[in-house]
């Protein structure tokens, strides 16, 4: 038995209280992509004049990129779901290590600040609990255009040697398509002298919207969304106004909210061809799927066992692995997922096992084999996706679960249980 403190302590962690057995109906709304706001935002810097940035998500992850902003000394205004940047004086280029540490996008400020002003002194990210998450790439791109770089301490250190303070275009082929490293490069290159390519960049939506954004901003690019980017450096860039795309993740974790309840509901905004792999595997455990322009009705059958390996856009992105699991741990028969972006992203595999699920785990491989109904559970997810994961599990469950890892889901899901709670769950938030 617990002693009081013990319990009274576990009562005291934020959670959410989840009834299971739920229905959902209606509609679910998308809010923008919070991997690409937060990108979008570190391009500011990239120019004096103001730029404003629409259809931002409520997140903590843009609270702490806009405080790393202003900490700089960047103009910011924001209202609910917009944001006005003025980057026109930055009084120094070394971001504080509290304030980076744990915004692994921060470190997406080292291109822009290096190709605006010359320098940037930014802490290592550091790795998280899905894996070491390295900026070798990020590192080795900035270099190809010319910067000297050091990591000493755990910060990295760039600046352009020579006189002219400005990168040289170059030829760089990534050793893997990473998001943060193509963006890197991408915003390094904007204002280098002459041509750079990117060849194996990263084909995410986000750094498509980076590349759109940058060109209304008066860059020269092409390619982006491809394998093989082309930029032609610029002297200098204006300023402009932009829409952030909506949350393909989100979006992805809502059709996976009403599977796995099986009920039907339409989400919006969405952009159909960023969720091609998850719609595809979505028909594939049986669910019907009508896309109608900018809105997904999706129609659960029986869900049935598949087999999901995540890749690099447009295969299955690994942002879902963790919530699609939690609806094959309901399906009838048996599915494998192997996870080939990060070396450590089945830890929500205990907090599902403790509600029933029946799964087994060789290294990055999890073979579930699918029960009838889960049980409700006190759970807590260890990063973002796993705790929308646990979410959407308690749903499903039979009884009422107690969800913990709130400053892990408040970073990538705004308002998750109100707009949940809109479409017919039942959740309560204990703060
Ligand atoms: C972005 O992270 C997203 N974050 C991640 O979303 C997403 O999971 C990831 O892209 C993949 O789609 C943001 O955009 C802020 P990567 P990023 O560099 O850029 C390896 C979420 O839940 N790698 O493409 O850090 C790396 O170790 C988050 O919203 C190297 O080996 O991802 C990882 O295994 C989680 N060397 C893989 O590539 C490098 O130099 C993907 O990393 C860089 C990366």
């Amino acid at each position: 038995m617990k002693n009081a403190v013990t319990v009274s302590q576990d009562f005291k962690k934020p959670h959410l209280e989840v009834s299971g057995d739920s229905r959902l109906s209606g509609e679910l709304r998308v809010s923008g992509a919070k991997n690409s706001a937060l990108v979008l935002m570190t391009a500011s810097l990239l120019t004096k004049s103001p730029i404003r940035v629409d259809n931002i998500p409520q997140l903590t992850d843009i609270d702490g990129m806009a405080n790393i902003l202003l900490e700089m000394g960047v103009k910011l205004n924001r209202s609910t779901n917009s944001i006005e940047i003025q980057a026109d004086e930055i009084h120094h280029v070394e971001l504080p290590y509290d304030l980076v540490h744990g915004l692994r996008a921060s470190f997406f400020c080292i291109g822009p600040l290096l190709a605006r002003l010359g320098k940037a002194k930014i802490p290592l990210p550091g790795g998280c609990r899905i894996g070491a998450r390295p900026v070798s790439e990020h590192i080795r791109g900035l270099k190809a255009l010319g910067a000297y770089v050091t990591v000493e301490h755990g910060v990295v250190t760039a600046s352009i040697p020579g006189p002219t303070k400005k990168l040289k275009g170059s030829h760089l082929v990534l050793d893997c398509p990473s998001v943060g490293a193509t963006e890197t490069v991408l915003m390094a290159a904007v204002l280098a002298q002459g041509r750079s390519t990117i060849e194996n960049a990263a084909q995410e939506p986000e750094v498509q919207d980076l590349a759109n954004m940058l060109n209304k901003m008066g860059a020269r690019i092409s390619g982006a969304g491809g394998p093989k980017i082309t930029i032609e450096g610029v002297e200098e860039l204006h300023g402009c106004n932009y829409k952030v795309i909506p949350d393909r993740i989100e979006a992805g974790t809502f059709l996976l909210a009403a599977a796995i309840t099986r009920s039907i509901v339409r989400v919006s905004p969405v952009i159909p061809d960023h969720l091609r792999a998850v719609l595809q595997k979505l028909r594939d455990c049986g669910c019907k799927i009508e896309i109608e322009n900018d809105s997904i009705k999706i129609i659960p059958g029986e869900i049935i066992g598949i087999d999901i390996t995540t890749q690099p856009f447009p295969g299955f992105p690994t942002d879902l692995q963790a919530p699609f699991m939690a609806l094959l741990s309901t399906a009838k028969g048996t599915s494998i997922i192997t996870e080939k972006i990060y070396e450590n992203r089945m830890q929500h595999v205990g907090e599902m096992q403790r509600m029933g699920a029946s799964i087994k785990v060789q290294g990055n491989t999890a073979v579930i084999e699918g029960v009838p109904k889960l049980s409700a559970a006190p759970v807590s997810g260890g990063d973002l996706r796993s705790s929308a994961a646990m979410v959407l599990a308690s749903l499903s469950a039979k009884g009422v679960s107690k969800v913990e890892g709130l400053h892990h889901l408040d970073r990538g899901y705004s308002a998750l249980e109100k707009k949940l709670n809109k479409a017919g769950a039942n959740i309560i938030r204990n703060n």
